[in-house]
């Protein structure tokens, strides 16, 4: 069976290092944002969780030219446990970014310190406030501005991991997973589904490190490995951009 192509308007863009990749990320958060508020007075962008995205939040918080109150930030993915907590990617936003804004904003948290099930519908309930859309009917997903996602080094990305079955989840848009294998913390998460990302406007993954850069050549390669959870991100009709530092890109044949 002749390898899936890629989606068409998959765009990989590959840079020296991550400081340069986390700017490269930063420059279209910020071009995303105006976009949006020139077409909907709003931006709603679905943060990441991880190490990686801590440079990009970190190069926002000295943007200028963003109208942070027009911003609704939202998470594809949070560790329950609460705000505080050292492993909340909640926390990690707060500290990288909100904490340096300095201004009232638009947070909508996943809530990782109540029961996980609850989490999930209150965060599905969450969304559908925030885009107008009713409570308790089968509806498409809306589409987020942007969505930035990263990858581990099994493929995972959000908290969909590979074999998962919230991976076959194609009426939720957001559920919980139990967590039992690497990477750690090995605790139970909330993650957004497949059909909430696919359904974006844009989608985003920003990947570094020699580590990554077998996935990476798994999933962006001429075989692509659909069974691996980041390749089963592809948008329509939204855009697809893979940013890669060199050391994660190094397998690629571009
Ligand atoms: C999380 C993230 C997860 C992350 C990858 C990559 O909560 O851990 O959402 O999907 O993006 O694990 O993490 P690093 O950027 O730390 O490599």
């Amino acid at each position: 069976m002749p390898a899936p192509m890629l989606p068409s308007d998959l765009t990989i863009q590959v840079f020296p290092d991550l400081a340069s990749t986390a700017q490269a990320a930063a420059g279209i958060f910020q071009d995303s944002a105006r976009r949006a508020m020139r077409a909907r007075r709003k931006f709603f962008v679905m943060l990441s969780g991880g190490s990686t995205p801590k440079m990009i939040y970190a190069t926002l918080a000295a943007a200028r030219r963003i109208d942070w109150g027009k911003v609704h930030f939202f998470w594809g993915d949070e560790r329950c446990v609460s705000p505080e907590h050292s492993e909340s990617n909640f926390r990690m936003a707060h500290e990288s970014l909100f904490l340096h804004l300095d201004r009232p904003l638009n947070i909508h948290r996943m809530r990782g310190e109540i029961l996980p099930w609850d989490a999930a519908a209150d965060y599905e309930a969450e969304i559908r406030a925030a885009f107008g859309i009713a409570q308790d009917v089968a509806d498409d997903p809306p589409a987020f501005d942007l969505v930035l996602l990263g990858m581990g080094e099994d493929g995972h990305t959000a908290s969909l991991f590979p074999g998962s079955s919230a991976l076959q989840e194609t009426t939720r848009w957001v559920t919980w997973v139990e967590h039992a294998h690497p990477p750690p913390p090995l605790l139970p998460r909330l993650t957004v589904t497949l059909p909430l990302i696919n359904a974006a406007r844009q989608v985003v993954f920003v990947v570094t490190g020699e580590s990554k850069s077998q996935r990476v050549a798994q999933i962006l390669g001429p075989h692509s490995d659909q069974d691996l959870p980041a390749a089963q991100v592809r948008p329509r009709p939204g855009k697809l951009i893979w940013l890669l530092d060199q050391a994660a890109a190094q397998h690629l044949q571009l």
